[in-house]
């Protein structure tokens, strides 16, 4: 039963506040290169425009969607969560409504929100869930509203397995013991290819393609989806990335969708 599953994974992410920025790619470190954050500052009259961060976690966005808009809205379903965006912003927290809830609970916003931005966090690792939060996101929007997104790449992780088996075999090891070093350096046991999953440390989450990154939006009533990637730099946040920095760089996907 979804609601459950919500529950369940809001504990988990409280959990995880405190520690987040040692588990988690950031994509708003110098370094990435990340197309939502020009596209958010390149949205025309800010100042006559309400925005929301849907799973703010610990705010990293807040200070510039404040910054820009006459009204910010935040909302994550893990109150410790909430707590450090709050700490993050220090006084300037209370120009932001910060809401405790799970994001598909918009109904109050029905056509109210002119930009929805959304960063690793259409993760649920139900795709009821998913496409519910979707939906509900559309109907939120005002006409000539837009919705932002990054969410995590599954064929990130096998670009960076091939780079990785590749490395192996180079260094003189037998196919199988490539193979298995491969896997072990990439953390296959964290992740379920076939359905796009992670799971770690009771955390569980959607890892995308960008072909259902597409069709989900669409099929939530987005008539217009454009998707991009966020670029990442090779440093050790990424498995031997000091080895990789002549190839091509690791992603995330990154969306622009109106309805
Ligand atoms: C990977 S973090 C990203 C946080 C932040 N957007 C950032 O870029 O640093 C995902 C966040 O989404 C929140 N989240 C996940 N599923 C959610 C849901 N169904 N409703 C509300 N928040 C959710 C989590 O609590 C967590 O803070």
């Amino acid at each position: 039963m979804t609601t459950t599953t919500t529950r369940a994974q809001s504990r988990h992410w409280s959990r995880h506040a405190s520690n987040y920025d040692e588990l988690f790619l950031d994509p708003f470190e110098p370094g990435v290169e990340n197309p939502i954050v020009p596209a958010i500052g390149a949205v025309p009259d800010p100042g006559s425009k309400l925005a929301i961060d849907l799973g703010c976690g610990t705010g990293p966005l807040l200070p510039m969607l404040l910054g820009r808009f006459r009204e910010v809205v935040a909302i994550d379903f893990a109150p410790a969560m909430v707590d450090a965006a709050r700490q993050r912003l220090g006084p300037d927290a209370d120009r932001v409504q910060f809401h405790v809830r799970p994001m598909d609970q918009l109904d109050d916003f029905t056509d109210r929100v002119d930009v929805a931005v959304a960063i690793n966090s259409i993760v649920m690792p139900d795709v009821r869930d998913v496409d519910r939060t979707l939906s509900a996101i559309r109907r939120a929007l005002r006409p000539g509203g837009v919705f932002f997104g990054v969410v995590p790449a599954i064929d990130a992780i096998q670009y960076q397995t091939m780079l990785l088996l590749d490395r192996a075999l180079e260094q003189g090891n037998a196919p199988a013991e490539a193979d298995r070093l491969a896997q072990q350096q990439a953390e296959h046991h964290l992740y379920d290819f076939g359905f796009g999953r992670f799971a770690f440390r009771g955390l569980r989450q959607k890892f995308w393609q960008s072909f259902e990154l597409d069709y989900r939006l669409r099929k939530a009533g987005f008539g217009s989806v454009r998707l991009d990637q966020v670029l990442y730099p090779w440093d050790a946040n990424l498995p031997l990335g000091e080895h990789f920095r002549g190839q091509p760089r690791s992603w995330d996907w990154a969306f622009e969708a109106r309805p």
